[in-house]
């Protein structure tokens, strides 16, 4: 099958040095990446700014904003049959980006910030996405009831949850542990390393596209 995989954070720029991010190492993403390529999968991985490696039999394209991230997402989706989107999307980014570097003559600065584009929530609207459709949640409370509204509100086959209040797990960790919401039932799965949760995952996702592909053929 063909794989589409987007992973680690955005940066949305300020002025030419300074810009919004978060704390996603792209681990999570690129774990899946190698294991889906492991099961003989065609992947292809999109990816805001990380320090990793790209893995092995991975076609890869590099992205910086969500813009850019959304842009190559709408190019490359036709034709693929399982999309994951494990980024960490900058949810906002400034209105206006300084074309020289902010001087600190003020005691205080505002920056007036605009929402980005939910990439996510576009795949099943705009851009007609109609394979099968993973999402990622990171929440801090309600994990299963935040996800469960994700996985309905963004028309998604699978949510994959997880509690990124608690440490050592998520965000730029090794190890994570996620539950996992379908529509019919949840699954919590133990913690793990990454790279562990990825193969499970990776089969899992390919025996539902699988047997979704059979039912609407
Ligand atoms: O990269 P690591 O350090 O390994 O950390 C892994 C992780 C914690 C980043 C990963 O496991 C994870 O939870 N990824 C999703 C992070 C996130 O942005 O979650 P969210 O609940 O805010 O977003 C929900 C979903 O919508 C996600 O699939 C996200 O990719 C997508 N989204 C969000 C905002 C946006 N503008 N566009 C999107 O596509």
């Amino acid at each position: 099958m063909k794989i589409l995989i987007t992973a680690g954070p955005t940066r949305e720029p300020i002025d030419p040095v300074r810009f919004l991010s978060n704390r996603s190492s792209g681990r999570m993403g690129y774990a899946m990446a190698k294991a889906f390529a492991r099961l003989d999968h065609r992947v292809l991985l999109i990816s805001g700014p990380t320090s990793l490696e790209v893995p092995d039999h991975v076609d890869f394209i590099p992205v910086e904003t969500a813009a850019d991230m959304l842009h190559a997402v709408s190019r490359y989706l036709t034709g693929v049959d399982v999309a994951i989107f494990c980024a960490a999307v900058a949810d906002y980014s400034p209105v206006e980006v300084a074309a020289q570097k902010i001087k600190k003559n003020e005691d205080t600065l505002t920056i007036t910030l605009k929402k980005n584009p939910d990439i996510l929530g576009s795949a099943r609207t705009t851009l007609g996405f109609n394979g099968y459709l993973v999402g990622f949640a990171a929440e801090t409370e309600h994990l299963e009831q935040h996800a469960r509204a994700k996985l309905e509100r963004k028309g998604c086959d699978m949510i994959i949850a997880n509690d990124v209040s608690q440490s050592g797990i998520g965000f730029d960790a090794a190890e994570n542990e996620v539950l996992i919401v379908e529509p019919e039932e949840n699954t919590a799965l133990p913690r793990d390393s990454k790279e562990h949760l990825a193969h499970h995952l990776a089969a899992l996702i390919t025996e539902r596209a699988e047997r979704k592909r059979k039912l609407d053929s």
